[in-house]
């Protein structure tokens, strides 16, 4: 580390502005401002950052101290996620709307600052207000410690891939639409790498993602699934890819012929450039509304040969919907945590909250005549809906005392039992409720929640990415139809589960995790659909200060963004 970075770190410190240890420090300013850009022959201005879509991406090596100055030129409000990260005793700086703070409003900035701990590999930053992370988001990169490496052979070059996706309309437009319409939204135009197509849509010849490959060569991808609403299943052609980290954690090496990743999931895999020098596709569906749309980029191999095909390369083959939707969820059911003696895992083993949270899609009538039909679709967990304050954000009123902003006591069970997975429609026999439940924990608390999938209300069920802030947790178990207490826990893995931050809990069927509570401070969980999101799919826990010194959130920083009543804002 340079003097002069070692000053800065120390004028931080001085200035009692954060005392976690730091070894070094990387300065990013965010300039948050709408920029012209143009996809399937179509031009808008859109947010972004620094002009830049996808936006700059962040690198960092584990446990440094990141600061990064967001400054709002838009005409929106904004607030910047940093998703993965734990920001240990910081939430302060976390980026939630209503949540951990209030909104930057245009022309304020915020100084942020990421504290980096024992994440290693991809994460990445996004805003997390109303739908504008479309469009605002980027990768974040942590690399091992100076003196360490990775724990697989050291790959020739690695490549960043973010999953996004275009609307050929105006992001906020699509999302005031979908709130006013109180059904599902309107379906992007293409789904993108790096900001790019493909040749397989519309007018997008030329807005192609390539990867340059030296035959015999191994490379690092880090795949960033950015997407608003779908999991991607993705395939290079006649290349298998060995995964080597999910979530920010190593995973023991896993081969397969493909890679399925929900919205708020990273996926590292190495990819051997050992097929007869050519050029292959790397191409992703999803598997749900719509079939058949296929994001491409091409894989190059570098040297002189004949390209034998006259046009396009082949795309890879894609099973079919069912066999699609398991194939997704077998995949994420072979990942394990590395945990070997220089990456050991710690699965908590005495539980003190046991929680059973069902995940629904419910009705509530439409109070507005926008509405296409004479209801509203809405998300719950454990059947609340949550509605975030609007002048006011939980942490601060948490911090403050402020009474009337969130009342504590979302429920650690469902309150209605019912055959969760059933095929047809239970109907409207209990409505969801409105409220902005938070759970409390005491500091080390150790928690099992049980995500179960329901077919309430819709009908035939969906997948939902469940994303923890402040936390990862332990995957220690999934499977399909309802949970079953007396038999599934005796097959949990206790042993190597995957540590991730969001999991994909299958359609129909439910997920295991468990987490430790040690991270003082509010922490929102949420579906990563945005529209199950945006419908009150979400809660927060609070994580009460432990007696110790270094046990209790660290104080604000000077600068926090001010509430302010908000423009006349559209959400449920
Ligand atoms: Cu990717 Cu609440 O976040
Ligand atoms: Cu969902």
């Amino acid at each position: 580390m340079s003097c002069y970075r070692k000053l800065k770190v120390f004028m931080l410190c001085y200035l009692g502005i954060i005392m976690a240890p730091v070894d070094a420090l990387v300065h990013h300013k965010f300039e948050v401002r709408r920029s012209s850009h143009t996809r399937l022959c179509t031009t808008k201005s859109m947010l972004t950052v620094n002009g830049q879509f996808p936006g700059p991406t962040i690198y960092a090596r584990r446990g440094e101290l990141v600061v990064v100055d967001v400054i709002n030129r838009a005409d929106a409000n904004i607030t910047i996620h940093w998703h993965g990260v734990k920001m240990p005793r910081y939430p302060w700086t976390d980026g939630v709307d209503s949540v951990t703070q209030c909104p930057i409003t245009p022309g304020k900035s915020f100084r942020q600052r990421i504290l980096l701990s024992d994440e290693e590999g991809t994460l990445f930053w996004h805003a997390h207000i109303d739908w504008t992370r479309a469009t605002v988001h980027g990768a974040i990169i942590i690399l091992p410690p100076k003196t360490h490496t990775y724990p697989f052979p050291k790959p020739h070059a690695e490549f960043p891939i973010l999953l996004g996706e275009w609307w050929n309309d105006d992001v906020q437009q699509v999302y005031e639409d979908f709130i006013a319409r109180g059904q599902s939204a309107q379906l992007s135009d293409a789904f993108l790498m790096n900001g790019q197509p493909g040749d397989q849509y519309p007018c997008s010849k030329q807005d192609t993602l390539k990867l340059s490959v030296e035959p015999g060569k191994t490379y690092l991808i880090r795949m960033i699934n950015a997407m608003m609403n779908f999991i991607m299943y993705l395939k290079i052609k006649d290349h298998n890819v060995t995964v080597v980290g999910m979530d920010g954690a190593y995973t023991k090496p896993l081969n397969t012929d493909h890679i399925a990743i929900a919205p708020g999931q990273t996926i590292d895999f190495l990819l051997e450039a050992n097929q007869p020098p050519s050029r292959y596709y790397m191409a992703g569906r999803i598997y749900s509304g719509r079939v058949g749309t296929n994001t491409t980029g091409i894989v190059e191999y570098v040297g002189n040969y004949t390209w034998p095909r006259p046009s396009s390369p082949v795309l890879p083959s894609f099973p079919e919907f069912d066999d699609g939707v398991a194939k997704s969820t077998h995949f994420s059911n072979r990942l394990r945590s590395l945990a070997d003696d220089n990456y050991p895992i710690k699965v908590p083993m005495n539980i003190t909250h046991n929680m059973f949270v069902t995940l629904s899609i419910n009705t509530w009538p439409c109070l507005t005549n926008s509405c296409v039909f004479d209801y509203r679709l809405v998300g719950s967990m454990n059947n609340v809906t949550m509605l975030l304050p609007k002048t006011q954000n939980i942490l601060e009123a948490y911090y403050k005392g402020i009474r009337g902003v969130f009342t504590p006591d979302f429920p650690a069970m469902t309150p209605i039992i019912f055959d969760f997975t059933q095929g047809y429609k239970p109907g409207n026999f209990a409505p969801a409720q409105s409220g902005t439940a938070v759970y409390m924990l005491d500091y080390n608390s150790e928690v099992e929640m049980v995500l179960q999938g329901t077919n309430y209300g819709t009908g035939d069920g969906i997948d939902h990415p469940m994303h923890l802030h402040g936390h990862s947790f332990y995957v220690v178990g999934s499977g399909y139809g309802n949970f079953h207490p007396n038999t599934d826990p005796p097959n949990f893995n206790l042993i190597d589960p995957p540590l991730v931050n969001t999991v994909a809990v299958p359609r129909s069927g439910w997920s295991a995790i468990r987490f430790k509570a040690n991270n003082p401070g509010v922490w929102f969980m949420h579906c990563h659909f945005e529209r199950h999101h945006s419908w009150g799919m979400k809660m927060a826990f609070i994580v009460k200060d432990g007696e110790a010194p270094n046990e209790k959130m660290l104080p604000p920083p000077p600068d926090m963004p001010r509430c302010e009543a908000p423009p006349a804002a559209s959400t449920i």
